[in-house]
């Protein structure tokens, strides 16, 4: 497979809204103020289009603060937040956003996610997130964390299907997730990785290193592409500039059949933080 075929997969389309950059800087745990807008912007430098933050990583007014300082035009950034647990409900939700684009400083957001799929609440608040899209304020959006029966559920009494659904995936949970990705593929939602680098959990697993040797790369660059690999967005973390740029150079190299099979032995269904399977 030749580097032209993997710079092809730098965007996938949505269902609405979209197209998503399949590489997006994660910051969950870089403090808000100068840690997280040296961050953005050494991202942005590096050359990703896509940051993705939340309402709980109290960090939105950072990122909104580097994107602005960036230069970059608004329309060629990316942007996700999302609804934090406590914000569930209709009218909290409307009232959770507002004050999410307030902090960063936005008119619109390019993908509002549901962080969780909080029992009862979560109905009421999807209805509120297909009236925050239809009036302009996020141009797609999602969930995060459902599991099989959560979408179903949601799929079941919507009227705008979410776009994507945000799940932690990685080798040492693909197997146990696949369901859940042939489920999504079918119903038209693009899937974002995130922990894909396993919070650093699983860096020195000897198959990742040793497929990364093969193919002279670092076990992140591989861990990262596994995820292009399944046709996901990916969503990286560093706080570092070096590692900014090395997990953005995933788009000139490509993992064969042969690695993916290596890589895809490594299931141990691993949550790196919380795992939403039993949330009723
Ligand atoms: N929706 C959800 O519930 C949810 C949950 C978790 C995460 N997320 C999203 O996904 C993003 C990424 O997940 P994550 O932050 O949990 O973890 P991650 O990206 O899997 O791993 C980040 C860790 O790996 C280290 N690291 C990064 N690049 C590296 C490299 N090239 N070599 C060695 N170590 C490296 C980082 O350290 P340094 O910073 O020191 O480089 C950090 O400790 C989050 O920031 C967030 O946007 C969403």
């Amino acid at each position: 497979m030749t580097a032209e075929a993997a710079e092809g997969d730098r965007t996938l389309p949505l269902s609405h809204g979209g197209p998503i950059p399949t590489l997006g800087f994660g910051v969950f745990r870089v403090p808000d103020g100068e840690e997280v807008r040296q961050a953005v912007r050494w991202a942005i430098e590096a050359g990703y289009r896509h940051i993705d933050t939340a309402s709980a990583y109290g960090n939105e007014e950072g990122v909104g603060r580097a994107i602005r300082e960036s230069g970059v035009p608004r329309e060629e950034i990316f942007i996700t937040t999302k609804l934090w647990n406590q914000d569930h409900g209709f009218d909290a939700a409307l009232r959770a956003f507002d004050r999410s684009l307030e902090r960063l400083g936005l008119e619109w957001v390019d993908l509002y996610l549901i962080h969780w799929p909080v029992e009862d609440l979560r109905g009421e608040s999807w209805k509120a997130l297909e009236r925050i899209h239809e009036e302009g304020g996020a141009r797609a959006i999602g969930v995060s964390n459902y599991m099989l029966p959560h979408l179903e559920g949601l799929l079941g009494d919507c009227r705008i299907p979410p776009a994507v659904n945000q799940i932690e995936l990685h080798p040492f949970n693909f197997g146990t997730r696949r369901p859940l990705l042939d489920f999504c593929s079918a119903s038209g939602i693009v899937i974002e990785a995130y922990s894909p680098l396993t919070k650093g959990q699983r860096l020195d697993d000897p198959v990742v290193s040793e497929v990364a040797r093969s193919v002279g790369r670092t076990p992140a660059q591989v861990l990262i592409r596994f995820a292009l690999e399944q046709g996901a967005v990916v969503l990286p973390k560093s706080s570092n500039r070096d590692r900014i740029v090395q997990n953005a150079q995933v788009f000139d190299f490509r993992l064969n059949d042969d690695h993916l099979r290596r890589l895809e032995t490594l299931d141990e269904g691993l949550a790196t933080a919380w795992d939403p399977t039993d949330v009723p």
